[in-house]
């Protein structure tokens, strides 16, 4: 069964086709980042465009690295949601209109199950039941998995999300959008004593999050330093946050791997490229003795391998494919 999967949700344009047997063939992905980051986010009418621009040329590109054409397609596995309306109608309604042209069925897939599944990419990927830490630009969840399709939410941000924290303290640091990755980076020049941050909700009981409060600390912190900002202080204010945000992120996943009684740990999204975060996991793991598994860095973040991969898989699980043609999207699924 080949199955292609596209992705639009957000700025990223993903395809990938993906073999039920032979896995993933190929994919492409073009990200928008660089037009939207004069704007300081993403401009919603500005994505849906390029997605139109690039969907087709990334599909071309992409059989041609597998080796193949429309007619091996079994099926269309697109992003419904969530995500902004106007991309996911574009991708949306390039899924469908091609798969009635193909006469081929439809598989429409929630966007953070294709994150969930990700991992499952890797060389080595991790075997179900499993706790998964979704840490995204829009998303902040801890999550059971115990298949494909069954899903429990642990816990949730309350507020903004890990990735959204992120950005919006890189942005009062001054650092272009999207500025996780460069917090990051900033960060690991930073004194990790010099400043201390609250950590939100670590001691809360249950496995929510709450980083709109962070936030705030971290504008605070860079009003008192309106008037005097040495050059050490950005990477300093960079390293307070990470660290608070980090131990919350992994103290909560450790709370949820106990309560679960679970000893393999998922890691997805964009915010599970940070590399504090992978080591504070690594360390933890080694010294309780459990699993932790990340998407390859290329499918930590939005890609249309995760879909034409959740979209197998469901097809596998018995979740029936759609007859092509009637089409909506699910931006707040
Ligand atoms: O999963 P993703 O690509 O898109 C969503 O579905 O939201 O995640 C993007 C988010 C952005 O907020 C970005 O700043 C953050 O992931 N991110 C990082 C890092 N790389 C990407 N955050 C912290 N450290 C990083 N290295
Ligand atoms: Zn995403």
């Amino acid at each position: 069964m080949l199955i292609l999967g596209i992705e639009s949700s957000c700025d990223e344009t993903g395809i990938a086709l993906y073999d039920s047997a032979a896995g993933l063939l190929a994919h492409a992905l073009h990200s928008q980042v660089a037009m939207h980051a004069e704007y300081g986010g993403v401009v919603p009418e500005l994505a849906s465009r390029d997605h139109v621009r690039r969907v087709v040329p990334l599909l071309r590109s992409t059989l041609e690295n597998a080796g193949k054409s429309l007619a091996d397609i079994d099926a269309i596995a697109y992003t419904r949601g969530p995500g902004l309306s106007g991309a996911l109608l574009v991708g949306c309604a390039f899924a469908e209109a091609l798969a009635l042209a193909l006469d081929k069925p439809t598989v429409p897939v929630h966007h953070l199950e294709g994150h969930l599944l990700s991992p499952l990419l890797s060389s080595d990927p991790p075997v179900f039941p499993f706790v998964a830490l979704l840490v995204s630009g829009g998303h902040t969840q801890l999550m059971k998995v115990s298949g494909v399709g069954a899903y429990e939410l642990l816990g949730e941000t309350l507020d903004d999300a890990a990735g959204e924290a992120f950005d919006k303290s890189a942005k009062l640091l001054g650092l272009p959008y999207p500025g996780g990755a460069l917090l990051s980076r900033l960060a690991e020049q930073g004194d990790p004593a010099r400043y201390t941050l609250p950590r939100p909700m670590l001691h809360s009981g249950d496995l929510d999050f709450s980083f709109s409060g962070l936030k705030t600390a971290v504008l605070t912190l860079v009003r008192e330093h309106q008037d005097d900002p040495d050059a050490q202080f950005r990477a300093d204010a960079a390293r307070a946050f990470q660290e608070a945000i980090v131990e919350v992120l992994v103290k909560k996943s450790l709370k949820a791997l106990k309560q679960t009684g679970l000893q393999r740990l998922v890691v997805a999204g964009g915010v599970g490229a940070n590399r504090q975060l992978r080591a504070s996991l690594d360390a933890e793991a080694r010294r309780r003795r459990f699993r932790v598994h990340y998407p390859e860095l290329e499918y930590c973040t939005d890609n249309g391998a995760m879909i034409a991969l959740a979209g197998c898989l469901r097809l596998q699980a018995g979740t029936p494919a759609k007859p092509a043609g009637a089409f909506a999207v699910q931006p707040r699924w």
